[in-house]
């Protein structure tokens, strides 16, 4: 597997500016987001040009959805002092990556991509016929490939973006990592390493190579990682010298699958604005009070003394996500015994979500109050994203031929 070892700590992930969010998003996305953001290197990204790609025609929405989202993201926690925060479309170097990636891709990798067709299918009102959507999952490959991430949280839907992109960056690697005297070059560069290391570093190869033994290949990266006196260039050479191909310059992600999330909508399907069943971030206590004292429940509990089912019940999804164990036995027992009355059992779960937001949107408001300050944690992101990228596309276009200086 071609990964570049120190890159593993640093996770990618990207979100199209719907809108305000939702408890679907937070419960799905967001909590997983502020979660690894303590452990890793995090860059989240607004994917503004993905949001193009199915909304070409209305882009109105995708700038005021931008913000809205921003703020959304750090009400929930995502903090900009320990995650990068920016906007693709202010990193244009995405988009370079994306036309030199246009180049050695075949197009039958796009069009077997499974969401190509499901979309198409799914949002027949919009004709996606275009270029621009064929090659969506591309410009997914150039947004991870870019920053060299080890990791990409994405839901189901999304890892066979995250396998193109391994294959991109598979072909990638082949084709350009075999720069002229690329054996000689690496052996230089074993040299750099000092008499001893290089020598272990050979032992390993020889095993891996000769062997397949995988401790010999896992000791080996280690040995690189640990080495101070070699440049970016040639730990890329070592690393593809390991295993036996050209240069490693761009990184194969590893997909950090995030499971579905449980969160219900209020009509107990999941949880989405094409639905209409959803409860925003920053709506206010009184519309989300009101959406759950009137949302359905279980329909044989027509009168207050008829027993019912939690499991037919959207309310007791709620409960699952929010109440502990003696609530949810309070439920169960209390509602097919028709013991408690559904506005009773309701109760609960209005309380758990109001006060799970009230930190969200006390932060949400400061945030609103202080667009300029919006703006500048997202420029700083942008500039940080920016030298990253720029770093990378140098390396890239030096591996393609393409500096003139
Ligand atoms: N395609 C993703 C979606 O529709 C968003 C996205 C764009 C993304 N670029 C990304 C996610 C890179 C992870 C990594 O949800
Ligand atoms: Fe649903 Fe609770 Fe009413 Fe039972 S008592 S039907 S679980 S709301």
């Amino acid at each position: 597997m071609n990964t570049v070892p120190s890159q593993h700590a640093r996770v990618l992930s990207g979100m199209r500016p719907t809108g305000r969010l939702h408890l679907g998003h937070y419960h799905g996305v967001l909590k997983n987001w502020v979660e690894l953001q303590h452990e890793y290197d995090c860059y989240f990204f607004v994917a503004d040009w993905h949001a193009l790609t199915t909304h070409y025609d209305d882009p109105s929405i995708i700038q005021e959805s931008v913000w809205d989202m921003v703020i959304d993201w750090l009400a929930a926690g995502v903090n900009h002092g320990e995650a990068k925060l920016f906007i693709q479309s202010m990193v244009p170097e995405h988009a370079e990556l994306h036309l030199l990636l246009s180049m050695i891709t075949p197009l039958g990798w796009l069009e077997r991509v499974p969401s190509y067709k499901d979309q198409q299918e799914k949002l027949k009102e919009r004709d996606l016929a275009t270029y621009g959507f064929l090659g969506y999952p591309l410009l997914q490959a150039a947004d991870i490939l870019i920053y060299k991430a080890g990791m990409v949280p994405v839901g189901e839907d999304q890892v066979a973006h995250v396998e193109l992109t391994r294959e991109v960056a598979r072909r990638f690697n082949h084709i350009y990592g075999r720069e002229p005297g690329f054996e000689q070059a690496a052996e230089q560069a074993v040299k750099k390493m000092g008499k001893k290391n290089a020598k272990l570093f050979n032992r390993y190869r020889k095993a891996y190579q000769e062997q397949g033994d995988q401790e010999a290949l896992e000791a080996a990266r280690a040995l690189l990682e640990g080495q101070q006196n070699i440049g970016v260039a040639d730990r890329e050479r070592l690393f593809g010298y390991l295993e036996g191909g050209g240069r490693l310059i761009l990184a194969e992600p590893q997909p950090l699958l995030t499971h579905a999330s449980k969160m219900p909508g209020l009509d107990g399907q999941k949880m989405s604005k094409s639905y209409g069943n959803t409860i925003a971030l920053r709506d206010e206590p009184e519309v989300i009070e009101n959406a759950l004292r009137t949302m359905p429940t279980d329909t044989s509990r027509v009168r207050r003394n008829d027993p019912g089912d939690p499991k037919k019940c959207p309310v007791w999804q709620f409960h699952l996500v929010y109440s502990d164990d003696s609530t949810k036995e309070w439920v169960q027992e209390g509602c097919r015994s028709a013991g408690i009355g559904c506005v009773e059992c309701k109760q609960p779960v209005i309380n758990a979500v109001l006060q799970e937001l009230k930190p969200i949107q006390e932060r949400a408001r400061e945030f609103e109050e202080q667009p300029e300050l919006v703006r500048s944690i997202i420029a700083e992101g942008c500039e940080e994203a920016r030298d990253q990228a720029q770093e990378t596309m140098e390396e890239v276009r030096q591996a393609m031929g393409l500096i003139y200086r």
